[in-house]
């Protein structure tokens, strides 16, 4: 497969069009400046420096303990390889829940300090006036409803969210309250297909799904997964499309080998005498 060569900065505006026009959004995640280089030179539109930060990158058991530092520290470096998708960094644990203010100031942090165009945060209806303030302040939001990894030990765990009717009516009354909060998009995560199409169907915003199913205006995927680099668990929604861990640790050996018998470095790679 060729590389997709675009050169035009993606906007909110060309994403509300890929929704009119039924075309689809790709979303991925980056945490350093090499992969969000790669990622934004693919053709991506949406890249998401995710407080998956704190799994996949930092080896915490949850994203709960990422703190602010840690995801301005790696949105800087994102943002140094990313010149043409859209940047948004996700908002931790603790940094928009306590208060309105607090929010507004660490999205502002976000947005001044790290070069985020975009942030995001979990929560539906509770999560609604925050929204709205953050909004207010010109900094656009990404909502994130369904399974929300900060909260999932009060939501029984890692599993499929909205399955029986009350909760389905849930999880479609935060949809519409967080579109209506003003935020441009919503990611849907690990919510039955049907539910996921519903609610694209309803609200005027793009939906960006992950183990939602196809129905959804987008689909995001943590890089790490996709790449096969994170090898502690994979959910069952991920498609790994390479799976590098293995061959990394090939050519790990190798290298160890070859400088082991001094095969490395050989004339070609030696300054001469
Ligand atoms: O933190 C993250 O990477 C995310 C995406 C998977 C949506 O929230």
């Amino acid at each position: 497969m060729t590389q997709i060569k675009r050169e035009k900065a993606v906007t909110l505006t060309e994403l509300q069009r890929k929704k009119s026009s039924g075309k689809k959004i790709t979303m991925l995640t980056a945490y350093d400046y090499s992969m969000a280089k790669m990622l934004d030179e693919s053709g991506l539109d949406i890249i998401l420096v995710g407080d998956s930060l704190g799994m996949v990158v930092l080896g915490y058991d949850s994203t709960v303990p990422v703190t602010m530092e840690e995801m301005i520290h790696h949105c800087k470096a994102v943002r140094r390889g990313v010149s043409r998708a859209l940047l948004v960094g996700d908002m931790p644990y603790l940094s928009y829940q306590v208060s309105k203010e607090e929010a507004v100031r660490n999205a502002g942090r976000f947005f001044k300090e790290a070069g985020c165009q975009c942030v995001k945060l979990e929560g539906g209806s509770a999560m609604a006036s925050t929204i709205k303030r953050i909004v207010e302040a010109g900094i656009p939001v990404m909502g994130h409803i369904g399974l929300t990894p900060q909260t999932v030990t009060a939501l029984g765990g890692y599993r499929i969210q909205g399955r029986d009717p009350e909760s389905a009516e849930k999880l479609l009354e935060d949809a519409r309250a967080v579109a209506e909060a003003g935020a441009f998009s919503l990611v849907l995560e690990c919510i039955p297909s049907t539910l996921a199409r519903g609610i694209t169907e309803m609200i005027p915003i793009p939906t960006i799904g992950i183990g939602s199913g196809p129905y959804c205006d987008g689909q995001v995927l943590v890089t790490n997964d996709l790449l096969g680099l994170f090898e502690k668990f994979l959910p069952s929604f991920v498609k790994r499309y390479v799976n590098l861990a293995p061959m990394i640790k090939e050519a790990l050996a190798t290298y160890i080998d070859e400088v082991e018998r001094g095969i490395f470095p050989g004339p070609e790679y030696s300054p001469g005498p």
